[in-house]
């Protein structure tokens, strides 16, 4: 809806993708090496559904899809993102395209792994940070696995002039509750301009019922 948060976010994001280019951004990566690691330590493997959170125009997709995976699904705000990397992968039928904002998506199914680099730390509110916690349980099969990548304590305190909420490993596995995390890793992320952005990440999965 024009002028709610959502859309004010979504014209937020589309700008920065048409004013930068999805491979100039600051936040672009050739080759998502962490999460590729982390998704192997989860011994995540083709047969399984990936969710893509905030997965904007990042290649993740093309190297899961490389590796033989079949169902995964890329959510981001910006139909502008989308656009680009659906386009990049030549609208591969593998690959499920969701414009929405994660606060206010409604899960339509479960995945069994829910990936997120880089979009948690724009959630700077608690109230925020606690949907984004709903929400992940709730697209989640029971048993699912997880891997989230945010700004390390040390990292920047805004990008693309948005503020951000850094976390340190402890802040991170304290974030989802009663979960097991089972990964944790700093990795410094090296921005297409040359600076060093430290990230922490962690990977484990939901505990069955
Ligand atoms: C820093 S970029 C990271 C993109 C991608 N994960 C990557 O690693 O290349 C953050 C992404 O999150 C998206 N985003 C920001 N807030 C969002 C929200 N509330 N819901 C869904 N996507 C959001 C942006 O459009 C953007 O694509």
């Amino acid at each position: 809806m024009p002028g709610s948060p959502d859309a004010g976010r979504a014209a937020h994001w589309d700008d920065r993708y048409r004013s930068v280019g999805p491979t100039a951004a600051s936040w672009f990566e050739e080759q998502p090496t962490t999460s590729l690691d982390l998704l192997a330590a989860l011994d995540v493997r083709p047969l399984n559904s990936v969710i893509d959170v905030g997965g904007g125009a990042s290649t993740l997709v093309d190297h899961l899809l490389a590796v033989g995976h079949t169902e995964l699904a890329v959510l981001d705000v910006s139909a502008v993102a989308l656009a680009a990397a659906r386009h990049r992968i030549d609208d591969d039928p593998a690959v499920t395209w969701i414009q929405a904002d994660v606060l206010t998506w409604n899960p339509p199914r479960r995945w069994d792994v829910w990936h997120d680099r880089a979009v948690l730390h724009f959630l700077v509110d608690d109230t925020d940070r606690q949907t984004y916690v709903t929400q992940l349980r709730r697209s989640l099969t029971p048993g699912g696995a997880f891997v989230i990548g945010a700004f390390a304590e040390d990292g920047p305190t805004e990008c693309s002039a948005l503020p951000v909420r850094r976390y340190s490993i402890d802040d991170l596995d304290d974030l989802l509750g009663d979960v097991d995390v089972l990964h944790r890793r700093r990795h410094l992320h090296r921005t297409p301009g040359g600076a060093n952005q430290p990230f922490n990440w962690i990977a484990g999965r939901l505990r069955c019922a």
